[in-house]
Parts: C-alpha cells; structure tokens; sequence
C-alpha cells in the first residue's frame, strides 16, 4: 500500500466556535495537526489578552479525552483587531507568549466582523506597535464596498488597501489569509519576506462553478467566495511551489446546517473533518506529493518563529468515504465533500 508520512502539520488557520460546538469539531483537528492559529471571531470576538487566554482555557480543556494532559495540541492564540485595540494591549499579547497575530476583519468582510476595522489608517499606532513587538497582522484581504463586484474584491483589496499599509508600515510581517486568486499569488510572490499566504482546501480543488452545480449549493459558499478556474490554477501552483511564502490554513469553519442551508446562509465551509487527506489529494493529482510536508509542516511554523513539531503522521492511500453529516452540538454539520470519496487516509 501506498503511504505517506509527514513531520506533524499545522493548521495556521482555524475557527473552532465555543462550547459544546467547539468539543465536536476539535477531534477532528487534532487528529492530525500539532498546532493551529485560532481564529478570534467568536460571536463575542477575543479582542484582549485576557479574554485570549480563557478562550485557549476552554479549549484545552475541551480536548478529546484520550490527549487531555499530554500537550499533544496547542492552540496559537490571535486578537481581533477593532478600532479601539490599544498599544499597551499589543505589549500584553506578546508579553503573554501565547498569542502569536492579531486578525484584521475588515467591517462587514465576513461572519462575526462587525467589530472590525472601518479603515486601516484608524489603526496605525497599533499596528506600528505590533512590528515593533514582531506580532504579524493577519488580514482578511476583502474590500467591502458595495461597489466593488465580489469576484474582484481580493484583488482591489491589495491595491487599496495592502499596497499602501505596506509602503507606510514596512517592518509589519503579514499574512494574507485564503488567498484565492492569480492577483494574490503574484502579490505575494513578488513582496517581501514579511509577507506569506494562507491556502485552504476548497480554493485548491474548486471553482466558481462548484456553487451552482444542478442548483445552488450553500455548503460551497464560504469568504472569500470561490473563484474562476484560472485563478484557482494559480492558487494551486503557489501550494506546490515550494516557497516558504505558502502554507497550509484550512479557514475550516463550521456552521449549523440550518445556517447554511437557509434564504440568507452562512459562508464557511467545513474541512477539519479530512483536511490534510484533501491537501493529498490535490498535490497528488499535481504530482508534487514530495512538497506537501514543507507545506503543511514546516513552512508556517518557520514564518511565525516556531520550532517545527516532532511527530509524525502517516497517510496511506486508500478510498473512504466522507460522512453525510458530524455532530455540532445540538445540531449537525455538512463536512465538505460530505458523501464523496476521499483518496487518503490518516493511520490511527
Ligand atoms: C469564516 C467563519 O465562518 O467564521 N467564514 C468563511 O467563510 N471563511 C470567517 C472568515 O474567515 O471569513
Ligand atoms: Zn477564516
């Protein structure tokens, strides 16, 4: 049998929820990741190191059983950037160690933003005491103006927006978070060594058209919304590339299938079920199974000055199929590609 074994990866970009939610979808993760960066956008976002630190609480204390204790996971803390986040509570979240970045969600970007910043240049002082506390701003790259059609709203978000904050504040290291498209892939390419990208699993393996295929499909709608193929070509080509610019970042994001499937649905979608068994899958199908460890293991850990992790991980080859549907808590979730075969296989 075919198999692969990987350095244990990271997901450098994750929604885990709160409460009796977070404890259904945290197995999944920690199956296969050692670390992953939490996203602060809870329905009360985490916007200061205390709150940071009583989220990282709950969810250690809501790891599966059989890992409780052993620090086989560690959760990497962010802060939700708003227009009130001070300097000195810049300095706290360093000084905490346990708080790795701060996410920027542009105002009304996506779920859970509305605390979010209205313009970058409100924020300056914070941001400037984040380069010099060497703590990397994670952006949701998105403008959100209603004139700006919603295809092209990444790649106007680099003109007006990453453009200028990079001219004004160059020592800032910043990721920019699921990057869907050939203007981000180039952007990054050609900035500096400061700046990497997150990719997710869906921009990877679909397009645009995978959200009306035999009638709209909410379960394929997640922000930044899916792209036109050409675009998802080069998102694909940046994974297999090799630069330590890429790395791996699920943006899993689990909703309530009533959420989803509704007049007015949620965007996320949900990966952690078999992300690093999708991210095989597609490098596989690209012949480059060979750079899927620097990838997923050891390109995020280097750009945000961690040690890589020790463990390892094996996948065989082999057809499974995906649930129809996981818990999440009183509810349940539609896993992405649930119902599908999938061609990887993590070895318990
Ligand atoms: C995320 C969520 O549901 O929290 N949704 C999504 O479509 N990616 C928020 C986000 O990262 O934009
Ligand atoms: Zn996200």
């Amino acid at each position: 049998m075919k198999t692969l074994t990987l350095t244990r990866p990271d997901d450098m970009h994750l929604h885990l929820r709160d409460g009796a939610q977070m404890r259904d979808v945290l197995a999944d993760t920690t199956r296969q990741f050692a670390r992953a960066i939490i996203m602060p956008n809870l329905k009360s976002p985490v916007v200061s190191t205390g709150q940071a630190l009583k989220y990282r609480k709950r969810i250690i204390e809501s790891l599966p059983e059989h890992i409780q204790g052993k620090g086989d996971f560690k959760p990497l803390m962010t802060l939700y950037l708003t227009e009130t986040t001070s300097a000195e509570e810049i300095r706290q979240a360093k000084q905490s160690g346990l708080i790795h970045a701060v996410k920027y969600y542009p105002a009304g970007a996506t779920t859970n933003s509305e605390s979010g910043v209205t313009a970058l240049d409100k924020v300056y002082p914070v941001l400037e005491a984040m380069a010099k506390q060497n703590l990397p701003l994670l952006v949701h790259g998105e403008v959100t103006s209603s004139d700006v059609d919603i295809f092209d709203r990444e790649a106007v978000f680099i003109e007006r927006q990453l453009c200028p904050l990079m001219e004004d504040i160059p020592e800032l290291r910043i990721v920019f978070e699921h990057i869907t498209t050939k203007d981000a892939v180039d952007f990054v390419n050609e900035g500096p060594g400061g700046l990497a990208a997150t990719i997710t699993p869906q921009h990877l393996l679909l397009n645009r058209n995978a959200l009306f295929i035999g009638g709209i499909r909410p379960h394929h709608f997640c922000m930044p919304v899916l792209k036109a193929e050409a675009h998802r070509c080069a998102v694909v080509d940046a994974a297999i590339s090799g630069s330590p610019k890429f790395f791996l970042g699920t943006d899993s994001a689990p909703h309530a299938r009533e959420a989803k499937e509704s007049a007015c649905g949620c965007a996320g979608i949900y990966s952690a079920h078999n992300a690093i068994e999708l991210y095989a899958e597609i490098f596989e199908k690209s012949a480059c199974l060979d750079k899927l460890e620097a990838f997923a293991s050891h390109h995020g850990a280097d750009f945000y000055g961690l040690p890589r992790n020790e463990g390892t991980i094996t996948l065989e080859k082999k057809s499974w199929q995906i649930p129809e549907t996981l818990a999440f808590g009183e509810s349940i979730i539609i896993p992405f590609r649930a119902g599908e075969h999938c061609q990887w296989k993590i070895k318990q």
